[in-house]
């Protein structure tokens, strides 16, 4: 008879096997690692400790008490990354196709509970046929329980989610609610109804892939935040963002050494144009005055006139939003409005200080923006940098206009200092329309009505398209040389470390979504 030690090593032995050594071959044809690689591939060597390993399902129907696997098609638990601990989750496809049963589920919330409980961030590594067919509405019961916990964590601990495989149905909803979503390329969907549903109801015919593949969610949709060319890229991705953020809401993001604090940066003075209509691309001003290819970009792909990322400044980590002139001359639109509310929301839920730079020439025009609520979306990022409490500084760095000015982090909705470049322009509008507006009886009365407008739009930027008449009222704290940004940064957040503001008690506010 076998000792007790050995029926032990026997059911661990099993448990490791998953669904079973064909299955973990087709899995690596697919290109994919198997749900316990990745969990041993993002875990500090050594310090993964797994718990639920000898959980199985209680269905009885079709036959099903025949077929148990160890674990369940999910593997949890917790270890560290880089040295901090963390929670995880990792479902196994190649255990009914990581389908989620009552137990699955049951197995995820209890290690979401306990990442809440303790303070730390939470993994799921997600890859999945869905919900248990076999089970039924016990399953679909899991999949809520899963999305209340995913809401009761949410501005408390970090949650992350990596699509690795399907992720179809129900089971979309509850990376949609953690705070970022990454996506391997060519081997992930996701999508709410899969191609054979939308043949039906409406006829299209579109791939898994153009429907919910990674590209697809990186550049159309917004719904990932970040795509890796395989598995291996997209833990390594995960990591890095981990790096730069904060155990819980509690805590601060953990700085990293970094011995050049203060150096002035010349390659700032090079980058804005004289003509104030050409373009340039701020991820140049952004790598200018962060600490060396400090910046973790993220929605690189999505609504690509606004820029929002992660970076450290002297070490610290800092939250960055930044018109983008290159795209759509970094115009605000529904899109871009929609990506920088939720990446500000998201740094002031954690305690990461945010940097914004300001290029933009208002918002855009037209009937589709209208009618697809620019009002409303506008109002989004109007809002979560009105209510953001983390420290809030802005540059702008040439244009500033119009209510587009307000909104990005103006010194009116709260920002903490303001800056601005010797060649902004922060006014209502551009010389040319404003002009056009306010002399349009002198322009049309006149002899030479082009020569007059010229005339009138010289005299109206040289009026108002620089910093000094809102440095004048205090709107702008200080005109700063380019060059000199990224010192006047570093000791502005210093300065603001210990900020503190006290809101008034609520139950929530009302973002308008
Ligand atoms: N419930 C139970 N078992 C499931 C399952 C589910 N939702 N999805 C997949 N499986 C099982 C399959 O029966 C198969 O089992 P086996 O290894 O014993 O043969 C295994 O998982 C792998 O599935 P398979 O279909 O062979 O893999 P695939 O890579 O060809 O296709 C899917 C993957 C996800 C596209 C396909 O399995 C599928 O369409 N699943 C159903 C999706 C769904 O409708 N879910 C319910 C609504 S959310």
């Amino acid at each position: 008879m076998d000792s007790k030690v050995d029926q032990l090593n026997k059911r661990i032995a099993e448990a490791h096997l998953g669904g079973g050594k064909k299955r973990i071959d087709k899995q690596h044809a697919k290109k994919k690692l198997t749900a316990r690689e990745r969990v041993n591939y993002i875990m500090d060597q050594g310090s993964f400790e797994e718990t639920g390993a000898l959980v199985t399902h209680r269905t009885t129907d079709f036959g099903m008490e025949n077929q148990l696997y160890y674990g369940d098609g999910v593997i949890t638990g917790y270890g560290t990354i880089n040295g901090r601990l963390v929670y995880i989750y990792a479902q196994d496809f190649t255990v009914f196709g990581g389908a989620l049963s009552e137990t699955h589920a049951e197995k995820i919330c209890k290690i979401m509970d306990l990442a809440v409980k303790v303070g730390a961030p939470i993994i799921g590594l997600n890859d999945s046929g869905g919900a248990r067919i076999q089970e039924g509405v016990r399953s679909l019961g899991g999949y809520a329980d899963i999305f209340y916990r995913n809401v009761q964590a949410s501005g408390v601990i970090p949650q992350i989610s990596a699509i690795m495989g399907p992720c179809a149905g129900g089971a979309v909803y509850s990376p949609a609610m953690t705070d970022f979503t990454l996506m391997v390329e060519n081997t992930s969907y996701m999508f709410v109804t899969g191609p054979n549903v939308v043949k039906t109801v409406t006829n299209e015919e579109v791939s898994s892939e153009d429907l919910g593949g990674a590209q697809t969610h990186a550049s159309k949709s917004g719904v990932a935040h970040k795509t890796s060319a395989n598995d291996i890229e997209c833990l390594d991705d995960l990591k890095t963002l981990l790096s730069y953020l904060p155990q819980n809401n509690t805590e601060t993001a953990k700085p990293l050494d970094y011995n050049l604090q203060d150096e002035v940066r010349d390659v700032l003075a090079t980058i804005v144009p004289d003509n104030s209509n050409k373009p340039y691309d701020m991820h140049q001003v952004i790598s200018g005055i962060i600490d060396t290819d400090s910046f973790y970009e993220i929605h690189k792909d999505y609504a690509e006139n606004i820029i929002v990322g992660f970076a450290r400044l002297g070490g610290k980590s800092i939250g960055i939003v930044a018109n983008q002139p290159q795209f759509l001359a970094g115009v605000l639109d529904v899109n871009s409005s929609k990506k920088a509310a939720r990446f500000t929301r998201f740094c002031d839920c954690f305690n990461i200080p945010l940097l914004v730079l300001v290029d933009v020439p208002g918002f855009l025009p037209g009937t589709d923006q209208e009618w697809n609520g620019i009002i409303v979306n506008g109002a989004k990022l109007l809002y979560a940098l009105s209510e953001a409490t983390v420290p809030r500084v802005t540059v702008i760095t040439r244009k500033a206009y119009g209510g587009a000015y307000d909104v990005m982090n103006s010194k009116h909705i709260g920002a903490d200092l303001n800056f601005a470049w010797p060649g902004a322009e922060i006014a209502v509008m551009g010389a040319k329309g404003a002009s056009e507006i306010i002399f349009k009886k002198e322009i049309s009365n006149a002899e030479n009505p082009s020569e007059k407008l010229a005339e009138k739009e010289a005299e109206y930027a040289e009026k108002f398209a620089n910093p000094y008449r809102a440095a004048q009222r205090g709107f702008i704290d200080e005109v700063i040389l380019p060059e000199d940004t990224r010192r006047k940064l570093i000791k502005a957040f210093a300065m603001l470390e210990n900020k503190e503001v006290n809101v008034p008690k609520r139950k929530h506010g009302n973002i308008p979504l």
